[in-house]
């Protein structure tokens, strides 16, 4: 049997519904035993002359003075680790150091494997559409949704993206909007749903009420067909409202259901506030070091070698030594109550400015974005161009309807006046739009 039948042995039977969900590409790729598999069997060896890294002979790298000098806080063995190559799946203390940060707040979190570290978020969700993607398979996204997914899903893997909608006809959010439209799909056929909790571009996080059917909603598809959840955790955190949990969904949803795979993605672009640094990480809904983990684990090796070669050493060091800090949990939650200030005096300046003839906000409560869902009549990215020719105000519009207002870019003593002049700008547009068509 091959290397790729043996593990796709072990995931089909231990984990069946995964199995089923993969996607052609996720049954082929695996983890080749070439060189960074044979370098890390000869780590150690007195002549390890396996990989090309430039070092000393005995495993350490010889930097140029001018990198070591830029590098120059690292201290001897980091700064080693920076400038060789990173493990493919990453650095294993920055593994252990994630999987055991999102379990600070509740010790009673449910088994799951070792975080496997990324470029970014955006290639956790990468391998996931590889993983789980491809041309016939549905992946489904309440909407408005940030648009990249589209690329991620749609246009890099062939699969189908369809918009579920995430607010109903009051604008209330919806927890059954994913269920709903997977209903529509034919019946057992495995599906990707995409929970962005807190969303972007929503900013919402749902109650406890509300988490609880969702959930409830997801259980009841899983009873129907294999269900991959990918829990889109960019924002986790950013939650401001005593009585909204801020807890993933992710650990919520393992061992819900033997049909429901929740694979988590997130990482330090924005908990961190490192968005240059381009750490993310996925977590599977399994402890590692079994057969499955390691099956799995296997095939996202693999496909990080042939995407990115590796992650970047560099940026996990630099998390590392953040991470080692003891008050790098009061670091985060400084960032945190920054932009709940700015959370609040949005939500003050957008009531004080509320006018049903222009526009509605969308229910928000957590995360970095709130959303002006225009009236009929203006129209998003015409209204976004008015506002940046002339009234010197750049927000994000997307669709026809929507324009996304990101606060976390704004100082807090600013925000009054962005949303005057937004207001402003808009009410503008509407007058001549009137004017115009009501002209003869
Ligand atoms: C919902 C969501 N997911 C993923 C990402 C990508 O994160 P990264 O910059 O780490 O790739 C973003 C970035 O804006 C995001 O908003």
């Amino acid at each position: 049997m091959s290397g790729v039948d043996a593990i796709n042995e072990v995931i089909a039977r231990e984990a069946p519904a995964l199995w089923s969900a993969l996607s052609p590409l996720g049954r082929t790729c695996f983890y080749p035993p070439d060189i960074p598999f044979q370098a890390a069997q000869a780590r150690g060896k007195r002549f390890n002359a396996t990989i090309g890294q430039i070092t000393d002979g005995a495993g350490r790298i010889l930097p140029l003075p001018a990198i070591a000098e830029a590098l120059g806080r690292f201290g001897d063995d980091d700064l080693n680790r920076a400038l060789l190559y990173s493990p493919i799946d990453g650095l294993p203390e920055l593994r252990e150091r994630w999987h055991a940060w999102h379990r600070l707040a509740s010790q009673e979190l449910p088994p799951s494997s070792l975080p496997v570290v990324t470029c970014g978020l955006t290639h956790g969700l990468a391998l996931a559409a590889d993983l789980f993607g491809g041309s016939g398979r549905t992946v489904v996204v309440p909407a408005p949704f940030w648009g990249n997914y589209r690329q991620i899903f749609g246009i890099r893997t062939g699969a189908t993206v369809l918009p579920a909608p995430a607010y109903d006809e009051e604008r209330r959010w919806r927890p059954t909007a994913l269920a709903d439209a997977i209903a529509e799909l034919p019946a057992g056929e495995p599906v990707v749903a995409v929970l962005n909790v807190p969303s972007n571009p929503g900013g919402y996080s749902p109650t406890v009420a509300e988490r609880r059917l969702l959930v409830e909603s997801l259980i009841r598809v899983a009873d129907t067909r294999p269900l991959v959840v990918v829990c889109d955790d960019a924002y986790s955190g950013l939650v401001f409202e005593p009585d909204i949990p801020a807890g993933s969904l992710f650990w919520e949803l393992i061992g819900s259901h033997p049909n429901l795979v929740p694979i988590r993605i997130a990482g330090s672009t924005k908990e961190f506030v490192f968005f240059g640094g381009r750490v993310g990480f996925v977590t599977f809904p399994w402890a590692s070091g079994t057969p499955l983990m390691d099956a799995i684990e296997n095939k996202v090796r693999g496909l990080i070698r042939a995407g990115v070669g590796s992650p970047t050493a560099l940026s996990q060091i630099t998390l590392l030594q953040a991470m080692r800090r003891d008050d790098a949990a009061e670091q985060v939650r400084k960032v945190v109550e920054l932009m709940a200030a700015r959370y609040r005096v949005l939500r003050a300046a957008l009531d004080q400015h509320a006018d049903p003839s222009l526009f509605r906000v969308l229910p928000f409560n957590s995360g970095v974005f709130a959303v002006l869902e225009l009236a009929p009549g203006l129209h998003a990215n015409e209204a976004r161009l008015e506002l940046l020719e002339s009234r010197d105000v750049g927000l994000v519009s997307i669709g026809d309807r929507y324009l996304r207002v990101a606060f976390c870019s704004i100082d807090e003593h600013a925000i009054p006046e962005l949303v005057e002049r937004t207001v402003a700008g808009l009410r503008e547009i509407a007058a001549r739009t009137t004017l115009t068509s009501s002209a003869p």
